[in-house]
Protein backbone atom coordinates (compact mmCIF):
# COMPACT_ATOMS: atom_id res chain seq x y z
CA UNK A 1 0.00 0.00 0.00
CA UNK A 2 1.26 3.44 -0.21
CA UNK A 3 -0.41 4.90 3.39
CA UNK A 4 1.24 4.21 6.50
CA UNK A 5 -0.18 6.09 10.16
CA UNK A 6 1.54 8.27 12.46
CA UNK A 7 1.38 10.25 15.96
CA UNK A 8 3.35 13.35 17.02
CA UNK A 9 3.30 11.79 20.31
CA UNK A 10 2.63 14.06 23.53
CA UNK A 11 6.84 14.75 24.49
CA UNK A 12 7.34 16.53 21.13
CA UNK A 13 3.81 18.32 21.33
CA UNK A 14 5.23 19.84 24.68
CA UNK A 15 8.52 20.81 23.22
CA UNK A 16 6.77 22.37 20.18
CA UNK A 17 7.82 20.82 17.52
CA UNK A 18 4.50 19.41 15.84
CA UNK A 19 5.29 22.58 13.26
CA UNK A 20 9.09 21.33 12.17
CA UNK A 21 7.83 17.28 12.07
CA UNK A 22 5.19 17.87 10.09
CA UNK A 23 7.20 20.17 7.70
CA UNK A 24 9.95 17.29 7.65
CA UNK A 25 6.89 14.60 6.43
CA UNK A 26 5.61 17.21 4.08
CA UNK A 27 9.46 17.44 2.54
CA UNK A 28 10.71 13.78 2.21
CA UNK A 29 7.18 13.85 0.16
CA UNK A 30 4.50 12.54 2.23
CA UNK A 31 1.01 13.75 1.14
CA UNK A 32 -1.35 14.50 4.30
CA UNK A 33 -4.61 12.51 3.50
CA UNK A 34 -5.93 13.18 7.14
CA UNK A 35 -4.58 15.40 9.73
CA UNK A 36 -5.74 16.27 13.58
CA UNK A 37 -5.09 17.19 17.05
CA UNK A 38 -6.72 15.15 20.02
CA UNK A 39 -6.25 13.48 23.30
CA UNK A 40 -5.90 9.76 24.35
CA UNK A 41 -7.98 8.67 27.13
CA UNK A 42 -5.36 5.87 29.24
CA UNK A 43 -8.47 3.01 27.84
CA UNK A 44 -8.02 4.44 23.95
CA UNK A 45 -3.99 4.53 24.74
CA UNK A 46 -4.40 1.40 25.83
CA UNK A 47 -6.48 -0.03 23.13
CA UNK A 48 -4.13 0.87 20.36
CA UNK A 49 -1.11 -0.39 21.96
CA UNK A 50 -3.10 -3.28 22.72
CA UNK A 51 0.10 -5.67 21.03
CA UNK A 52 2.39 -4.27 23.70
CA UNK A 53 0.11 -5.38 26.57
CA UNK A 54 2.55 -7.99 27.89
CA UNK A 55 5.52 -6.01 27.47
CA UNK A 56 7.08 -4.42 30.57
CA UNK A 57 6.79 -1.02 29.62
CA UNK A 58 3.04 -1.24 28.47
CA UNK A 59 2.00 0.30 31.59
CA UNK A 60 4.72 3.80 30.93
CA UNK A 61 3.56 3.51 27.58
CA UNK A 62 0.17 4.15 27.84
CA UNK A 63 0.32 6.55 31.01
CA UNK A 64 2.78 8.88 28.73
CA UNK A 65 0.45 8.67 25.12
CA UNK A 66 -2.18 9.83 27.44
CA UNK A 67 -0.59 12.11 29.16
CA UNK A 68 -1.26 15.14 26.92
CA UNK A 69 -2.28 16.33 23.08
CA UNK A 70 -0.84 14.09 19.86
CA UNK A 71 -1.50 14.80 16.52
CA UNK A 72 -2.36 11.52 14.33
CA UNK A 73 -1.80 11.71 10.56
CA UNK A 74 -2.67 9.55 7.63
CA UNK A 75 0.46 10.22 5.23
CA UNK A 76 0.44 8.78 1.50
CA UNK A 77 3.85 8.40 -0.75
CA UNK A 78 5.34 4.70 -2.62
CA UNK A 79 6.65 2.51 -0.47
CA UNK A 80 5.19 5.01 2.87
CA UNK A 81 5.81 2.23 5.20
CA UNK A 82 9.20 1.45 5.36
CA UNK A 83 10.60 4.80 3.45
CA UNK A 84 8.36 6.60 6.75
CA UNK A 85 9.61 3.79 9.67
CA UNK A 86 13.49 5.28 8.22
CA UNK A 87 12.65 9.01 7.85
CA UNK A 88 11.98 8.34 12.12
CA UNK A 89 14.64 6.01 12.76
CA UNK A 90 15.04 3.61 15.62
CA UNK A 91 12.80 3.25 18.40
CA UNK A 92 15.69 4.51 20.58
CA UNK A 93 17.05 8.13 19.86
CA UNK A 94 20.26 7.14 21.29
CA UNK A 95 20.29 4.35 18.40
CA UNK A 96 18.55 6.86 15.89
CA UNK A 97 20.45 7.51 12.49
CA UNK A 98 21.83 11.21 11.61
CA UNK A 99 19.46 13.04 10.13
CA UNK A 100 16.16 11.02 11.34
CA UNK A 101 13.38 12.62 13.52
CA UNK A 102 13.74 11.08 16.43
CA UNK A 103 17.55 11.53 16.48
CA UNK A 104 16.39 15.44 16.41
CA UNK A 105 13.55 14.97 18.27
CA UNK A 106 13.31 11.98 20.98
CA UNK A 107 14.48 11.91 24.64
CA UNK A 108 14.31 8.81 25.50
CA UNK A 109 13.27 5.02 24.13
CA UNK A 110 9.78 5.62 25.88
CA UNK A 111 9.63 9.57 24.91
CA UNK A 112 10.19 9.08 20.91
CA UNK A 113 8.42 11.99 19.44
CA UNK A 114 6.75 10.32 17.05
CA UNK A 115 4.81 7.00 15.91
CA UNK A 116 5.00 4.91 12.59
CA UNK A 117 3.07 1.97 11.44
CA UNK A 118 5.20 -1.27 11.09
CA UNK A 119 3.15 -2.45 8.42
CA UNK A 120 0.14 -2.01 5.62
CA UNK A 121 -1.98 -4.08 7.57
CA UNK A 122 -1.60 -2.12 10.40
CA UNK A 123 -1.46 1.30 9.06
CA UNK A 124 -4.98 0.47 7.63
CA UNK A 125 -6.14 -0.32 11.25
CA UNK A 126 -4.01 2.72 13.13
CA UNK A 127 -5.80 5.02 10.42
CA UNK A 128 -8.80 3.70 11.03
CA UNK A 129 -9.16 4.09 14.78
CA UNK A 130 -8.87 7.60 14.60
CA UNK A 131 -10.45 8.51 11.38
CA UNK A 132 -13.45 7.74 9.37
CA UNK A 133 -13.39 7.23 5.27
CA UNK A 134 -15.46 10.75 5.06
CA UNK A 135 -12.03 12.50 6.71
CA UNK A 136 -9.36 11.04 4.13
CA UNK A 137 -8.42 12.90 1.68
P1 LIG B 1 6.14 3.05 17.33
O1 LIG B 1 6.29 3.68 15.99
O2 LIG B 1 5.74 4.06 18.40
O3 LIG B 1 5.28 1.82 17.33
O4 LIG B 1 7.63 2.64 17.75
P2 LIG B 1 8.48 1.39 17.27
O5 LIG B 1 7.73 0.57 16.27
O6 LIG B 1 9.81 1.91 16.89
O7 LIG B 1 8.63 0.59 18.64
P3 LIG B 1 7.69 -0.56 19.26
O8 LIG B 1 6.47 -0.76 18.43
O9 LIG B 1 8.55 -1.71 19.56
O10 LIG B 1 7.27 0.11 20.65
C1 LIG B 1 6.16 0.98 20.71
C2 LIG B 1 6.49 2.14 21.61
O11 LIG B 1 6.64 1.66 22.93
C3 LIG B 1 7.81 2.85 21.31
O12 LIG B 1 7.73 3.82 20.31
C4 LIG B 1 8.09 3.50 22.64
O13 LIG B 1 7.33 4.70 22.81
C5 LIG B 1 7.59 2.47 23.62
N1 LIG B 1 8.69 1.62 24.08
C6 LIG B 1 9.36 0.65 23.39
N2 LIG B 1 10.32 0.09 24.14
C7 LIG B 1 10.26 0.73 25.34
C8 LIG B 1 11.00 0.62 26.54
O14 LIG B 1 11.92 -0.18 26.67
N3 LIG B 1 10.63 1.46 27.58
C9 LIG B 1 9.59 2.37 27.45
N4 LIG B 1 9.28 3.15 28.48
N5 LIG B 1 8.90 2.50 26.33
C10 LIG B 1 9.22 1.70 25.28
MG1 LIG C 1 5.73 -0.07 16.60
Amino acid sequence: SNRTFTMIKPDAMKNGHAGAILDRFIKEGFRVVALKQTKLSEEKAGEFYAIHRERPFYGELVSFMSSGVIVAAILEKANAVADFRTLIGATDPAKAAEGTIRKQFANSVGENAVHGSDSDENAAIEGAFFFSGLEQY
